[in-house]
């Protein structure tokens, strides 16, 4: 009696932009330091550094990080190097797989000035618009205050990057709204979402903690739905993000509609190879490959 031993191949890859990715998994922006590349080799199908800007930032003053239930608030500042520092030291980020690159500026111009710089750089394949951040000529709104604002950013480096994709990175308030202005503006995919705006405080202190943006598993059903609805409003790929813990979970978002899936927060407490594995686990239970999931809800 011949017994068909279980298949045990599964098919990861996903198509983003028009580049292969061998896994939909994508470290989410700010959440991977390069010391920790080392332990999540094959892990990721692309690559996605800390967000970069035209000067270096300090970031924020501490505490700039605390702990919630299912979820931590941060206030990072976008501290970073600035960009001319990131790319002298952007070797470390290019390991054979796609190169995506996050950039804020404090107004469009500092946006357009950062995608000339950096898109004539070989290593680099894509990049991702962190909109989140304050826009000063619109009295410290962010980016993605709303669609007007979306489409004059995303229109003015659509401009400047013709060869290769943009992906603008959106936060939950306003998310279809803003991801129609993005891709009438010419975004070739959307992050779907920032960080949720959070509060923490001190009782015994009486004062404010960290006010800044909530991550990890506590905004998981809100990243989800907006996937979900973003993805019914627009044609461009949607990158999910936010509160991602398992394979499970990349499976829903993917489910939602998303072509891949960031983890961000869970890196920090749980190791990204286990969450690739659980994830074939799934496919390899449900007989489907990473491709066919894509929005593909009954
Ligand atoms: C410590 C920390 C730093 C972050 N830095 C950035 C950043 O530089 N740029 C950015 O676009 N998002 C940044 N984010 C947001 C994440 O990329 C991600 O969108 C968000 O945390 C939601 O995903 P998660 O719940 O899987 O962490 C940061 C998040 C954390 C927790």
């Amino acid at each position: 009696m011949v017994v068909r031993e279980r298949t045990t191949r599964v098919d990861l890859a996903v198509e983003l932009c028009g580049l292969q990715l061998h896994t939909p998994l994508i470290p989410a922006s700010g959440t991977l330091a390069k010391e920790a590349l080392g332990e999540v080799e094959g892990v990721y199908g692309a690559m996605l550094p800390k967000t970069t800007t035209p000067r270096p930032r300090a970031g924020n003053p501490p505490p700039r990080i605390a702990e919630t239930p299912a979820g931590m608030v941060n206030s990072i500042g976008l501290q970073n190097p600035g960009v001319e520092q990131f790319l002298k030291d952007l070797d470390a980020f290019d390991v054979g797989v796609p190169l995506f690159i996050s950039v804020a500026g404090d107004t469009v111009d500092e946006f357009v000035a950062l995608c000339e710089r950096i898109s004539s750089d070989e290593r680099i394949s894509g990049i991702e618009l962190n909109l989140s951040c304050p826009n000063v000529e619109h009295g410290g709104l962010t980016f993605c205050a709303g669609p007007a604002s979306v489409e004059e950013v995303v229109a003015a480096c659509r401009a400047v990057v013709r060869e290769k994709p943009i992906s603008a990175k959106l936060t939950n308030e306003g998310a279809v709204e803003n991801a129609r202005a993005a891709e009438a503006a010419g975004a070739d995919a959307l992050t779907v979402i920032n960080t949720v705006p959070a509060l923490t405080i001190d009782a015994r202190a009486r004062k404010v903690l960290v006010r800044g943006g909530l991550s990890g598993p506590a905004i998981k059903p809100i990243a989800l739905r907006a996937v979900y609805e973003v993805s019914r409003a627009v044609n461009v790929p949607i990158l999910g993000s936010g509160g991602v813990a398992s394979g499970q979970d990349v499976a829903e978002f993917m489910l939602a509609g998303a072509t891949a899936v960031q983890i961000g927060t869970t890196s920090f407490v749980r190791e990204p190879h286990t969450i690739l594995e659980e994830f074939a686990g799934f496919l390899r239970d449900t007989g489907m490959s990473a491709a066919e999931l894509i929005g593909a809800l009954r």
